[in-house]
This record gives C-alpha cells, sequence and structure tokens, in this order.
C-alpha cells in the first residue's frame, strides 16, 4: 500500500478523504476536534509538497438531502483556525461551480467540498458519482481510517477512478498499531470489551477469542453471560436470545486456555436514572427489580489484577452507564488502571475514548483510535474496504 510519501504530489490536485464527522454543539461548535487534529500531519505535509489540497468528508447522516445543519463549513473554519491558513468551502461535493473552484486553485490552496453525504449516490456508492469527484484530482488519498468499514463511493469508488492513490499518515497509523496489538502482541494480550449488546460485538468476541490470552467483559452485555450460567441479574438488560450463544462461548473459551474475567460485583439501583437509589451487591445478590448499571469495587480489583499483567491491551466499550456519575467510577477505574500499565494499550469506540478523556488520561493510553465503527470491524478480523482499495495495483 502507498503512502503519501512515496507520490510525487507537487502541484497535483491531491484529494483527501477525511472523517470530520465530528460532534457540535446547538451553536455548532465542535465539542471534540480529535479527527480532525489527528489528521493535521497528512494535510500539512500535502501542503509542503507544494499540493493542491482538497478535501472531501462526510458529516452525518443528512440522508442525501442537502440538510445545512450538516454542512462542513463550520469544520473548515475550526481547520482554517488549526493550519493558520485559509480553507474554501465549496457549495457542493460534485458539479459545475465545485470543478470551477478546483480549476482556479492554486499549489497550497486548500479547498473544502461539501458533505458527501448530500448525496445518496454517496452511501450507494453510485459510479458516475463517484467519477465526478474522481475528475477534480491527480491523487487520491484516504486518511479517514474512521470510516474505511463503509464500500461508499468517496471510499472504494473513487479510488479507483483516480490515477494515484496512497493512504495518508492517520490511516497508516491505525492500521499499524492494530496489527502490533492484534497481529503481533506482545504477551499476554489482554481485551477489555464492555458495552451495552453482545449482539452488536458477537464478532468481535469471537474473533479475539483466538487472539487474546484473557479477556474482561463488563457492561450491560456481561449480564446475558451471567445469566448464562445460571445467574440472576434482576431487570438488568439480558439479550435472551443469546443466552445459548452465550453459553457456548464461555466452553469454547475454556477450550481454547482463555480466562475469561466477568463481574462478581455491580452497582445496582432501582431504575436507570441518574438519581435513582443505588446500593453495591455481588453478582448473586442482585434483587428482583433491580438492575446492574456498572460493575462494583470488588469487579474492578479483579480486572485490575488481569489488567497488571498484560503487556497487550485492546478496549472496546464501558463498563457501565458511565455518562451518570452514580455509574462512572467502574469504567473511570479502568480508565486509570489501562493508562497505568506498562502494556501497550489501544482504545477504540466513541464511549471507551469519551471516558479515557474525560478521566484526563488521554495521553497514558498508547493509541486511541479515532474509528468506532472501523476499529470493531478489525476486532471482528475483518479487512477495510477502503484500506483494500489501496492495496489494489
Ligand atoms: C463514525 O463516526 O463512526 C464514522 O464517521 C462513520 O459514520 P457512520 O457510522 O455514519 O457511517
Amino acid at each position: 500500500m502507498n503512502t503519501i510519501r512515496d507520490l510525487d504530489l507537487s502541484g497535483k490536485r491531491v484529494l483527501v478523504r477525511v472523517d470530520f464527522n465530528v460532534p457540535m454543539d446547538g451553536d455548532k461548535n465542535i465539542t471534540d476536534d480529535i479527527r480532525i487534529r489527528m489528521a493535521l500531519p497528512t494535510l500539512q505535509y500535502i501542503l509542503d509538497q507544494n499540493a493542491k489540497l482538497i478535501l472531501c468528508s462526510h458529516m452525518g447522516r443528512p440522508k442525501g438531502q442537502r440538510v445545512m445543519d450538516y454542512s462542513l463549513a463550520p469544520v473548515a473554519a475550526h481547520l482554517a483556525d488549526l493550519l493558520g491558513r485559509e480553507v474554501s468551502v465549496a457549495p457542493d461535493c460534485i458539479g459545475k461551480e465545485s470543478e470551477a473552484l478546483v480549476a482556479a486553485m492554486q499549489p497550497g490552496d486548500i479547498l473544502m467540498l461539501e458533505n458527501l453525504r448530500f448525496h445518496k449516490e454517496e452511501t450507494e456508492n453510485g459510479a458516475d458519482f463517484a467519477k465526478q469527484i474522481a475528475r477534480m484530482a491527480d491523487v487520491y488519498v484516504n486518511d479517514a481510517f474512521a470510516v474505511s468499514h463503509r464500500a461508499h463511493a468517496s471510499v472504494v469508488g473513487v479510488p479507483v477512478n483516480v490515477a494515484e492513490k496512497a493512504a495518508g499518515f492517520l490511516l497508516q497509523t491505525e492500521m499499524d498499531f492494530f496489527h502490533k496489538a492484534m497481529d503481533n502482541p506482545v504477551r499476554p494480550l489482554v481485551a477489555l470489551v464492555g458495552g451495552a449488546k453482545v449482539s452488536s460485538k458477537l464478532g468481535a468476541l469471537e474473533n479475539m477469542l483466538d487472539k487474546v490470552d484473557s479477556m474482561i467483559i463488563g457492561g450491560a452485555m456481561a449480564n446475558t453471560f451471567l445469566m448464562s450460567q445460571g445467574i440472576d441479574v434482576g431487570v438488568s438488560k439480558v439479550e435472551d436470545d443469546l443466552l445459548d450463544t452465550a453459553r457456548e462461548f464461555v466452553k469454547k473459551a475454556k477450550g481454547k486456555g482463555v480466562k475469561l474475567y466477568f463481574p462478581v460485583d455491580f452497582v445496582v439501583a432501582d431504575r436507570f436514572a441518574a438519581d435513582a437509589v443505588t446500593k453495591n451487591v455481588t453478582c448473586y445478590d442482585i434483587p428482583d427489580k433491580w438492575m446492574a448499571l456498572d460493575i462494583g469495587p470488588a469487579s474492578t480489583i479483579y480486572f485490575q489484577e488481569a489488567l497488571a499483567d498484560a503487556r497487550t491491551i485492546v478496549w472496546n466499550g464501558p463498563m457501565g452507564a458511565f455518562e451518570m456519575d452514580a455509574f462512572s467510577r467502574g469504567t473511570f477505574a479502568m480508565c486509570h488502571s489501562v493508562a497505568s500499565s506498562h502494556a501497550l494499550s489501544i482504545t477504540g469506540g466513541g464511549d471507551s475514548n469519551a471516558a479515557v478523556k474525560k478521566s484526563g488520561e488521554s495521553a497514558n493510553i498508547s493509541y486511541m483510535s479515532t474509528g468506532g465503527g472501523a476499529f470493531l470491524t478489525l476486532m471482528e478480523g475483518k479487512t477495510l474496504p477502503g484500506v483494500e482499495v489501496l492495496r489494489m495495483p
């Protein structure tokens, strides 16, 4: 796979697919600009090569409609601040006006195309749409790891229609860290998996079973596993249709010699609310009509022991409903433990990354992936269409 260092970019129209799908508040202030900052080395490098820099991205899910709430204009303004250079915005990502703006560009100019998802052909990978974008570029660069699991036009359709293509530094870094952690890890390799549903992570859990030495399972998904082992979890969230699957998984792990860690105690609540009545109980004492919303102190110590031995940690998903203070201790304790371990630590997914950030430990994690779905796709052992297309001759 080419990286941008392998190409001569000077004077060329370089189209970079970035993932600037960043969260914004009601006043269109960007509340987390990490995805923009992580792409800066690529953008700066391309500008240093005296190229014409054209950026394209999606924002939200406007479903093929031109919904100006999803405009990339605020992102372009923020990028201009970060780069200390002017960033123009095209009114659309295709069409005569955008093409004219590109034609007028000088080396060193920056143009951001408007939200790709204003056209349904983006998510449908429309061939003509992809060609229209492609003809505005001499070189295609993918630096959008977080959307590289989507076979969308700008991810897989455009690159096959541009003369030269390459990975940007962010995409390269993401793939390198993941490869280091999962394909060639320093052992023990420990997976820390949480979040609401077994169903959304089943593929990842199954794949990781063949790779890890131990796996810690927390979050609401742990309830299904505990219930499959005959433990009464009150009115906690459980996926009844996955009880057999969970039971099978536990058996498989035993067969493979992978140690599984489940919570041994919980913070339970009488309802799902920040001001609910709460108490700490063992996993065998969850009262009827109460629900588990965080791992308890004994589980925290138990999990910390597993993490202390680890030399590589891959983490996806929180340990509880950490957005509510009363149920955040378990997740934050994991943030501090992962951060203080001597392991190579990689986190991915919006919730785990938000928790790490809130815990103040971002700088102490080896790598925080910018991907959610893309990170999970790699955890499932699948390839990313956006990366595969760059490997094609
Ligand atoms: C993300 O935020 O995970 C990426 O930008 C992909 O967005 P999507 O799930 O709307 O495709």
